[in-house]
């Protein structure tokens, strides 16, 4: 039997019924939950994976959610049954540039990179789904209203970032690659003593 089980399917639950909508003061509890259920110690490719380790501060973890809802338009959660199962954290460039000051600085190019992409952007830095709610279209819904609110304010760019060392994202990865993203570069950075590296991936948005 295969050991990496891919998608773990509700066969019961009905897409139709899961409410994607932004963030608001009270998510965070909701939110930090599904971030520890993707985080835990022993990372997992295939299901795929948040690099934080949420569950060894929770207070910190909390707040940190809690800033993010307040200060982001670009944050959204998916509920099903009232209860929060997925959430999509993205910034546009002001904001992303302001809590990631050095970001820009640190990656490495790929040569075919236009860089007036970088005019202006989203930047989706963390999508979550809960482990037994992945490959339903979850992630794909939250995807959908950020590329709406996008549309709306004019903005032609979403940009993300996958780890691929020391644990690759394939999860991830997959996801990028039904969605037709295109490379833009690599990320070296230095996390508690270690050297990941991300790919930094992005995408036009049609807007018509
Ligand atoms: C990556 C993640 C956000 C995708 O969300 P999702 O709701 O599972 O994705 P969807 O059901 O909308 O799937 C869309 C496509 O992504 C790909 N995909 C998603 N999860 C995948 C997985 N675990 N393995 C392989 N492909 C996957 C598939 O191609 C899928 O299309 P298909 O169902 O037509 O084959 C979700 O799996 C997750 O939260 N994983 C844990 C946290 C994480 O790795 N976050 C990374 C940020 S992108």
């Amino acid at each position: 039997m295969n050991s990496h089980v891919v998608f773990i399917r509700d066969p019961d639950l009905d897409i139709n019924k899961v409410n994607v909508r932004r963030a608001s003061p009270g998510d965070e509890h909701g939110i930090y939950r599904v971030a520890v259920s993707v985080s835990d110690k022993k990372k997992d490719s295939y299901q795929g994976f948040l690099m934080d380790d949420y569950a060894s501060d929770p207070d910190y973890y909390i707040d940190m959610f809690r800033d993010r809802i307040d200060n982001l338009k670009y944050f959204y959660v998916a509920e099903l049954d009232g209860r929060i199962i997925g959430f999509s954290l993205a910034y546009k460039k002001e904001m992303w540039l302001l809590y990631h000051e050095e970001w820009l600085d640190d990656i490495h190019w790929h040569p075919s990179f236009d860089m007036e992409i970088l005019d202006d952007f989203v930047m989706i830095d963390k999508t979550a789904i809960e482990a037994e709610h992945t490959g339903e279209g979850i992630g794909s819904l939250l995807y959908k209203s950020i590329i709406s609110d996008m549309r709306e304010n004019n903005i032609h760019y979403i940009l993300s970032e996958t780890i691929v060392n020391p644990i690759p994202n394939f999860a991830s990865l997959a996801f990028r690659q039904k969605q037709d993203y295109i490379l833009a570069g690599v990320r070296f950075e230095e996390y508690k003593g270690d050297i990941f590296t991300d790919l930094i991936y992005y995408k036009r948005i049609q807007l018509s």
